[in-house]
């Protein structure tokens, strides 16, 4: 079987690290304070997080989906404050987002190579691995997967179409990625009924009225098809409802479609490169349980925020790679304190807050959170919990996303 050579192939070098518990999250007090987390997003390189996790999730998880950097050369920077504004870029303000560089194609393959083999030991014996890429890199991952996973277990190579504008004038618009899709054995899971969707009109009536047909082959119309291997979703930019403000991120619907087909109710999901948090925001309201990732602390912020916001939002523990420090804001808030409530009087702007009513001193479980309107500037400045604060303590994350702590209250 061919396979693919560079200079520095080597086999996987991440050591593991013991991830520190930022906080452990109850979305508006849900299961707080003792429902233990089944859920987890870190803050770290998804190296020593895979690496950290196969001692207990080794075969363990259903399904992964990828969305690494592309090999595309750019810097994708995040629009922090109000992010979802697309209509005035004159007036978005941009943060460090990630950088897609790399010093050479050897150096990529290395980071894509062993990423692979990682996440391929995490996955359950019926499991499906999902990775995302487009152009520029797809044909070497495609050669990396068969070697790792073996060249019969593609599942499909999928296409997904889009729209948009385009600077590019003397080629075709670039306009779709490639999603390679690996099973890890030849009995995995894959719930067509889950996915189908109504035939095309001209299909229904072609077949309503004429008895030739299909060659005398009737589908079940009434029950519809399953998608075919390319797919249409417009990109985050168009959905006015999703849009976070985190470059690259990945539209709900696409994910939708891979959790359905690709896991089932109360399966692990995961994402080692989480971005905004797509994957563990449909994983958890599809019912399942998510590990997720970014090494980049805007990414893990925007996903902690749309993880609280969700509806029927779950507990989840935020872990972080103890060498990696959360940025702190030198402002400071000024508070008024009932034995109940807590009114935020001055700050800086902020983009999200929270409070553990009865902080240890260690470990910070978030009760209750408060985060800004994701079309609008306001945030709610007065929180009231279920319960008497004892210890308080709170933390907030201004719009440049630093962090403000206040404890004990
Ligand atoms: C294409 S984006 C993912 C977007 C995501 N699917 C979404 O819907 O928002 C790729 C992400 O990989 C992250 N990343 C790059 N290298 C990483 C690494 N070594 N460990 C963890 N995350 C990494 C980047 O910070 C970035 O957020």
């Amino acid at each position: 079987m061919p396979t693919l050579i560079w200079s520095k192939k080597n086999p996987p070098v991440g050591e593991s690290v013991a991830f520190d518990t930022e906080a452990l999250v109850f979305p508006q007090g849900r299961g707080y304070p003792h429902t233990p987390a089944e859920n987890f997003l870190f803050w770290g390189d998804n190296l020593q997080v895979m690496q950290s996790l196969l001692p207990e999730y080794e075969q363990r998880v259903n399904l992964i989906y990828a969305d690494p950097p592309f090999y595309s050369n750019k810097r994708y920077p995040t629009r922090i404050g109000r992010g979802e504004d697309s209509r005035r870029p004159s007036e978005w303000q941009l943060t460090t987002g990630y950088a897609d560089h790399w010093p050479d194609m050897d150096t990529y393959l290395d980071f894509l190579h062993q990423r692979i083999v990682l996440m391929h030991r995490l996955l359950a014996p019926s499991g499906t691995l999902y990775l995302h890429l487009d152009w520029h890199a797809d044909a070497y991952a495609r050669i990396l997967l068969d070697e790792v996973f073996g060249t019969e277990r593609l599942l499909n190579q999928i296409v997904w179409l889009y729209h948009g504008p385009s600077p590019i004038k003397r080629a075709f618009n670039r306009k779709h990625d490639i999603i390679l899709a690996y099973t890890k054995s030849k009995d995995y899971v894959f719930n067509a009924d889950a996915v189908r969707e109504p035939y095309h009109p001209t299909t229904v009536k072609t077949f309503e009225t004429s008895t030739k047909a299909g060659f005398g082959k009737m589908p079940d119309l009434m029950r519809g098809k399953v998608p075919e291997d390319w797919w249409y979703f417009p990109v985050v930019a168009r959905l006015h409802n999703e849009r976070s403000g985190y470059p690259t991120q990945k539209p709900e619907a696409l994910l939708e479609r891979i959790v359905k087909a690709s896991s089932n109710p109360g399966d692990i999901v995961a994402d080692f490169f989480c971005g905004s948090g797509t994957t563990p925001l449909v994983a958890a309201r599809l019912g399942r349980k998510f590990l997720a990732c970014d090494s980049t602390w805007n990414a893990v912020h925007i996903s902690r925020l749309r993880l609280v916001d969700m509806q029927a939002a779950v507990p989840f523990a935020f872990m972080r790679d103890p060498r990696f420090t959360v940025p702190a804001s030198s402002g400071n808030l000024e508070l008024d304190i009932d034995r109940r409530t807590i009114r935020i009087r001055e700050s800086p702007s902020l983009d999200y807050w929270e409070i553990d009513p009865d902080w240890d001193s260690r470990t910070f479980r978030s009760m209750a959170q408060s985060r800004r309107s994701n079309r609008s500037e306001k945030i709610d400045l007065e929180l009231t919990l279920g319960c008497e604060l004892k210890r308080a303590c709170i933390r907030a994350i201004t719009v440049k996303n630093e962090q403000i702590q206040k404890s004990p209250l």
